[in-house]
């Protein structure tokens, strides 16, 4: 029977239960979002015990080493020691510099770390306003800006959508590290990209397609973005870059034409890589399409936009 240690507390376990589950139901406050190993907001510290493999897979070496590991992917397997995360003391600080509400509920956040960071754009980190409320994010800006930029869909009743609009300019947060696999990969200079966006699934993909452009790219980029509301909360900006790039094409379009433009759907190569990122109901949806249109599982690369709840 497994013995966990919190500091002075102690916790008596089975082999096999959920480190997360174990510890919320003695009554401690960790932090969770996903429940799938995606998002590093149940970030634990093993002082010492077993740590299984899938509880630190996507974990940066550095955080590998420190001993930190996710708890929600943790099942029990010995005695452990465990420190909780703290962001105040883990993370990264950092103000907020700008917030602008824009098109159907999203909000563009700019945030300015204490000190930069190295990420790749389209990772994600987790964004914390507090040392319980943190949510993850997809980094919108490029690794040369000095500030990062994330765009947030505002959830009605969602607790870190409401506590973020009741901040102001120069409030302080903490940043988790940058993980992921949702990033541009130089091998794929010579592949046509199909970059598939519902929502603020556009902040990865037009962050993926500016790194991709900047790092010349050689074959075309294609970026479907189904928008809410009534046009694509970066139209002009998107417009602009489509404009300096002969190989981007925009397709900028209303959320209700998904189904129909899915049936259109057609591709440039059989080499093309699909790039998918939004809410999980869209990625699901846009499987069956590029399948049927002739694209291998291995040139599909998504990212669901999983919530707290889902
Ligand atoms: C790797 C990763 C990257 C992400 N990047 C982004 C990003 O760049 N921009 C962004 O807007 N979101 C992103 N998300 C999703 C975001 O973290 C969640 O939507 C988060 O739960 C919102 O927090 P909240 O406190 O406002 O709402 P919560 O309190 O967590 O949820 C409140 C209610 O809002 C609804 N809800 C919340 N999130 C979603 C969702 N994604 N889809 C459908 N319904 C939902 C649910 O009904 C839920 O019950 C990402 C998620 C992951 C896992
Ligand atoms: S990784 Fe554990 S809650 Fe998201």
């Amino acid at each position: 029977m497994p013995e966990i240690r919190v500091g002075e507390v102690c916790i008596q376990a089975e082999v096999g239960d959920n480190m997360l589950d174990t510890l919320l139901a003695a009554g401690q406050r960790v932090p969770w979002s996903c429940r799938a190993g995606q998002c590093q907001t149940c970030l634990v510290q093993a002082l010492d015990g077993p740590v299984p493999a899938q509880a630190i897979t996507g974990l940066a070496p550095e955080q590998r080493q420190a001993g930190w590991l996710l708890a929600c992917q943790c099942p029990l397997a010995g005695d452990m020691r465990l420190k909780l995360h703290d962001p105040a003391h883990d993370g990264l600080g950092a103000r907020i510099v700008d917030m602008q509400v824009t098109g159907k509920n999203v909000l563009l956040l700019q945030l300015k770390p204490d000190r930069p960071i190295r990420f790749q754009p389209g990772q994600h980190m987790v964004v914390w306003l507090d040392s319980e409320l943190g949510r993850p994010y997809s980094i919108a800006s490029q690794a040369s800006d000095t500030d990062l930029r994330f765009h947030l869909r505002i959830h009605a009743g969602g607790a870190f959508s409401e506590k973020i609009q009741t901040m102001e300019p120069g409030h302080r947060v903490y940043l988790g590290a940058p993980g992921g696999h949702f990033h541009y990969d130089p091998d794929w200079q010579d592949k046509p990209l199909l970059l598939l966006a519902a929502g603020t699934g556009l902040a990865p993909l037009q962050a993926i397609a500016r790194h991709a452009l900047a790092s010349g790219h050689q074959a075309r980029i294609e970026l479907r973005h189904w928008y809410d509301g009534d046009e694509c909360y970066l139209d002009q900006e998107l417009r602009d870059l489509a404009a300096a790039h002969a190989t981007l094409i925009l397709h900028l379009r209303p959320r209700a034409e998904l189904a129909a433009d899915l049936t259109q759907l057609r591709l440039a190569s059989r080499s093309t890589l699909a790039l998918v990122c939004g809410p999980p109901a869209f990625v699901e949806q846009i499987r069956k399409p590029l399948f049927m249109a002739g694209l291998p599982g291995r040139q599909i690369i998504d990212e669901a936009f999983l919530s707290r709840q889902a």
